[in-house]
């Protein structure tokens, strides 16, 4: 394991523990090879920043997928300027708008009447016409969801019963273009049976439109939502099964293009949180372990309310003059170095051996794990952040 490695050539440096995001560049370039080598030629695979915007991973990034998905000005700012951009966003702020169409992505995402009424009045003080994907929020649940973004009540999108009004608002407007539909609607879905199912069911709403009101569209954005089995990581979203469920598509697609934006799928698994262990004690008959680190780097499991999954980099050499802490064959729960109850990692579960400057290795990290945690509470120094590239 290249993560090993970098823990064991680490030079220690007495009075400061270890602690890095490990970002493996050659595994994610592999990585998202694969998944881009998998689809079929109607698809383009956009990479969500909203996942991780860190310059090495967006660097690594760009030369493999079609395009970025951006949801701020500030990550507007952040891509490649030579890649293709959508721009989605639920409450957008009219200089990002501005923006945005200066920018020229390649589409806007429409999440109101008031959003549409914008992007055309904004774009006619340009002279510009902006192509918009209407985004839906669809009236009918969705599966095998984490976080519910659709189907139910959410502050995203167009209500779907009104999406025929916002299209013929559209049609009416000089300045505005309605390049296709986007269906967000889910995040963390395992079951790669369901999520076929799902684009499928987008793609035969975007038709209905399209030939209820004879639109020129060429885009259906299903977003993303594929999922990382973080309770059990054997037993992940079956990518193959999925594809193999989008070639069959193929006779359905009617020379529309479907855009995939994946976060999470693509990058979770290219990054781990490693820390050291500072101290090890027993409370209320419970062992608990506190690390160099916590939610303020890694927020993920404490959001998610789940035990993040880790693995224990154990250390032999101990020198200092006293007893190490540690315990032995027995559950444990993994807490950081913040004064809140709620910095917890990992959650009473069972280690074989478990000491004072050990390492505890949280892998999947590489999405929603930094960018989403809050890092001034307590004004603890900021992990280092190390790049392994494919010759390390
Ligand atoms: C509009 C949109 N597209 C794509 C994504 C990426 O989702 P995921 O990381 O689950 O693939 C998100 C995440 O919230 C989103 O809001």
């Amino acid at each position: 394991m290249r993560i090993d490695q970098y823990i064991e050539n680490k030079k220690r440096v007495h009075g400061r523990p270890i602690c890095a995001y490990v970002y493996d560049l050659g595994r994610l370039r592999k990585h998202v090879n694969t998944l881009k080598s998998g689809l079929p030629a109607f698809c383009r695979l956009f990479y969500a920043v909203k996942a991780n915007p860190d310059p090495r991973i967006l660097g690594t990034l760009a030369p493999i997928v079609d395009g970025f998905e951006v949801a701020s000005g500030g990550e507007l700012h952040k891509v490649h300027q030579e890649k293709t951009v959508l721009f989605g966003a639920p409450a957008k702020k009219q200089e990002e708008i501005e923006e945005a169409i200066d920018a020229g992505v390649e589409a806007i995402n429409v999440e109101s009447f008031h959003d549409l009424n914008r992007i055309e009045w904004l774009s006619k003080e340009r002279g510009a016409v902006t192509p918009v994907l209407i985004r839906v929020n669809l009236s009918r649940d969705v599966p095998e969801s984490h976080h519910m973004m659709s189907g139910v009540p959410t502050q995203f999108g167009v209500d779907e019963r009104e999406v025929p009004q916002i299209i013929q608002k559209a049609l009416q407007m000089d300045h505005v273009r309605v390049e296709g539909f986007h269906f967000h609607a889910m995040s963390n879905n395992l079951n790669a049976e369901a999520h076929v199912q799902f684009v499928s069911m987008c793609l035969e709403k975007a038709k209905s439109w399209q030939n209820r009101f004879e639109l020129d569209i060429h885009t259906v954005d299903v977003g993303g939502g594929i999922g990382i089995n973080y309770w059990n990581p054997e037993e992940a979203f079956d990518w193959s099964l999925f594809t193999s469920g989008l070639h069959k598509m193929e006779s359905q697609m009617d020379g529309l293009t479907l855009v995939l934006e994946l976060g999470r799928y693509m990058t979770a698994a290219a990054g781990s949180y490693v820390t050291e262990v500072i101290d090890v004690k027993a409370n209320h008959d419970h062992h608990f372990a506190l690390i160099r680190g916590g939610s303020h780097h890694l927020r993920l499991p404490a959001a998610w309310k789940m035990s993040h999954p880790f693995r224990v980099h154990p250390i032999e050499e101990w020198e200092a003059p006293y007893e190490r802490p540690g315990m032995k064959g027995a559950e444990v729960t993994i807490a950081g170095e913040l004064c809140t109850p709620n910095d917890v990692l990992v959650k009473s579960e069972y280690v074989e051996e478990l000491r004072a400057g050990d390492v505890v290795i949280f892998d999947y990290a590489g999405a929603y794990a930094w960018t989403i945690s809050h890092h001034e509470f307590l004004s603890h120094p900021e992990p280092e952040f190390i790049y392994l590239e494919e010759k390390q």
